[in-house]
């Protein structure tokens, strides 16, 4: 008995595997397949690589991960391991390296996949802590998605004809509150059991909180416009010292891609120009930028901690779920997630998305600049390498929370975190804010 449901685990865990792999290869295949060779060869921003160094770069680190440490198989290409090493190539750099051509680039993931293929038919998911519930593969899987959104963030910054198109997300379906209390007490932070989570969503802790309020939704464009009217970008009061240097060096005045269109603003989303809708999150802002809108609504960004027990916190149990509806995985009620469509969704559109507390689209649409810098959990142990993680720790980078609508569900969930410099706006980033509880509320 036991053996025929270790089995049919075993089976079924496989098919899962090879079909995460095949539904991220098709969008692999969509975001590359979208342009021509020339296109796919040019870099759109020295911020980015050529979408065709993307393409190897994937097969690439499914060839090492997967053929040669999982498989133990021969090395499909060994000598172009050093040109798709993230670490050894700056992207500046990139289109100047002798990169496989469109062509010898698709044949090569092509090829590694198959052996990928075959290694999945025998592997048995227990001969090491790699393998174990398949984590080596969704690793990789979660990789390439990472790199599918990394290339729709080149499609947005590329210029020429529209290349990409996809149907407008849903329209809002309930007013959403202005804010959320969430009340003083613990919750378990990160996870333990998550079999496909990331090292530096691991250990689960427990986290104390005082009361804190968090916006029910991210900051619209329509606030963000008040905002850019009231003087925001003139006045170093809502900056920090090294922000307000950052938004004079940069000579920033908006979000990226907004340009002034009569008394209103338009936005260029991947080659069209369309007028700023006020009840969509903002999108294409830095953290600095984040940071001084807070302090000018007299709001803070949430702490991480904050973001993540607003998502996870059930009151009614005290546990932590895997997303704010639930445990379930997402669909396409729960959350804008994978490029369904090209653009955050205005807020009220994802009823079936809400957290127990009442906070609204925490997943999908876009990134959330949180007030953290990237380190470890207490217990934080590297895996299955230092470089996935580990070096990035430290103040430079910003913790961001929640997912875009260029994020694919496999690489997304309520203990997931990504991190990027403060500066960065070319990602699909906004925010929402907080603020501590006044003692009247927090007593309620
Ligand atoms: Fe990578």
């Amino acid at each position: 008995m036991t053996d025929t449901s270790t089995d049919r685990d075993t089976e079924g865990l496989r098919d899962r595997i090879a079909a995460e792999l095949a539904r991220t290869r098709a969008r692999t295949a969509l975001l590359t397949e979208a342009v021509d060779d020339a296109d796919l060869m040019r870099q759109h921003s020295p911020l980015m690589s050529p979408l065709v160094w993307d393409l190897a770069h994937v097969g690439n680190q499914e060839e090492l991960w997967l053929v040669r440490d999982v498989g133990g198989r021969e090395a499909v290409r060994c000598d172009i391991d050093d040109l798709y090493d993230a670490f050894k190539q700056p992207r500046r750099d990139r289109p100047s390296l002798p990169l496989l051509p469109p062509a010898e680039a698709r044949a090569y993931v092509a090829t590694v996949r198959e052996k990928v293929h075959d290694l999945l038919d025998r592997v048995t998911f227990d001969s090491s802590r790699l393998v174990a519930d398949g984590f080596a593969f969704g690793m990789i899987v979660q990789h390439e998605q990472q790199h599918d959104e990394t290339m729709l963030a080149t499609h947005q910054l590329r210029s020429g004809p529209v290349a990409l198109h996809a149907s407008p997300p849903p329209e809002p379906t309930v007013r959403v509150p202005a804010e959320v209390l969430v009340p003083a007490g613990p919750f378990v932070m990160g996870t333990d059991t998550d079999p496909w989570a990331l090292d530096n969503e691991r250990p689960a802790h427990r986290v104390e909180l005082p009361a804190y309020v968090i916006d029910a939704a991210p900051v619209t464009n329509g606030a963000y416009r008040a905002f850019i009217a009231d003087g925001g970008y003139d006045d170093p009061r809502w900056w920090t010292e090294v922000g307000w240097r950052h938004r004079r060096q940069a000579g920033i005045a908006a979000p990226m891609h907004w340009q002034r269109d009569g008394d209103g603003w338009s936005y260029l989303r991947f080659g069209r120009w369309e007028r700023v809708r006020d009840d969509e999150p903002v999108v294409h802002v830095c953290f600095h930028e984040a940071q001084a809108y807070a302090t000018w609504a007299g709001k803070r960004l949430p702490t991480e901690a904050e973001w993540e027990k607003a998502a996870r916190w059930d009151p009614a149990t005290g546990r932590s779920r895997r997303y704010p509806w639930g445990d379930d995985d997402p669909t396409s009620a729960h959350a804008n997630l994978g490029q369904r469509h090209l653009s955050p969704a205005p807020v009220g559109a994802y009823p079936a998305g809400v957290s127990p507390l009442g906070v609204h689209q925490l997943i999908g649409d876009v990134w959330e600049w949180t007030a953290t810098p990237f380190r470890g959990y207490p217990g934080f142990a590297a895996f299955p390498y230092r470089e996935y993680s580990e070096v990035f720790f430290g103040d430079d980078h910003q913790v961001l929370r929640g997912g875009s609508f260029g994020t694919d569900r496999a690489a997304c969930r309520g203990t997931f975190r990504n991190w990027d410099y403060p500066i960065r706006r070319q990602i699909f980033s906004g925010f929402r804010c907080a603020r501590d509880a006044r003692p009247d509320e927090a007593h309620r």
